[in-house]
């Protein structure tokens, strides 16, 4: 079992869109062990997009992950880091499939809905950023035997 770290970013809270994108996590089976509202601060931006900040469009990107409150969520499934990516598509909404979540509701790089970890040494930093252990509740989701044979 894998765990990501996921953000409804900005946009996606204020374009009212939280119920439509958990839905498609739930959708596909995945478990959602811990879920919370939260309002970014600068210094947390900072430590979260750490390998950005030196970049050019990091005041932007700062100002817009700071604009409005974030739901931040740790996902956990098999290989959930790359099909949690897969199902969001492309960065930018413009690109990303017809089919993902941005490429049926995004139209641009920054307002891309919803972050997702990109490895498992980002998701183990990222989830340590926004929980703590005691706010992580994994659990036995009592329809696994119909969601996948035992040797999967
Ligand atoms: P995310 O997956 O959260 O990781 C970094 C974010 O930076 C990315 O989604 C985009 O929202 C944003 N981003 C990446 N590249 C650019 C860019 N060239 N211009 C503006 N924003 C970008």
């Amino acid at each position: 079992m894998e765990r990501s770290l996921i953000l409804l970013k900005p946009d996606c809270v204020q374009r009212r869109l939280i119920g439509k994108i958990i839905s498609r996590f739930e959708e596909k089976a995945i478990n959602i062990i811990a879920m919370k509202l939260i309002q970014v601060t600068p210094e947390l931006a900072k430590q979260h997009y750490h390998e950005h900040v030196e970049k050019p469009f990091y005041p932007g990107l700062e100002s817009f992950i700071t604009g409005a409150p974030v739901v931040a969520m740790v996902l956990e499934g098999l290989d959930v880091i790359h099909v949690v990516r897969e199902m969001l598509g492309a960065t930018s909404g413009l690109k990303a499939s017809p089919g993902t979540i941005r490429g049926d509701f995004s139209s641009s790089r920054q307002m891309n809905l919803v972050h997702a970890s990109d490895g498992a040494d980002a998701a183990a930093r990222e989830i340590g950023l926004y929980f703590n252990e005691n706010e992580v509740c994994s659990y036995q989701p009592t329809l696994t035997p119909w969601l996948k044979a035992d040797d999967e």
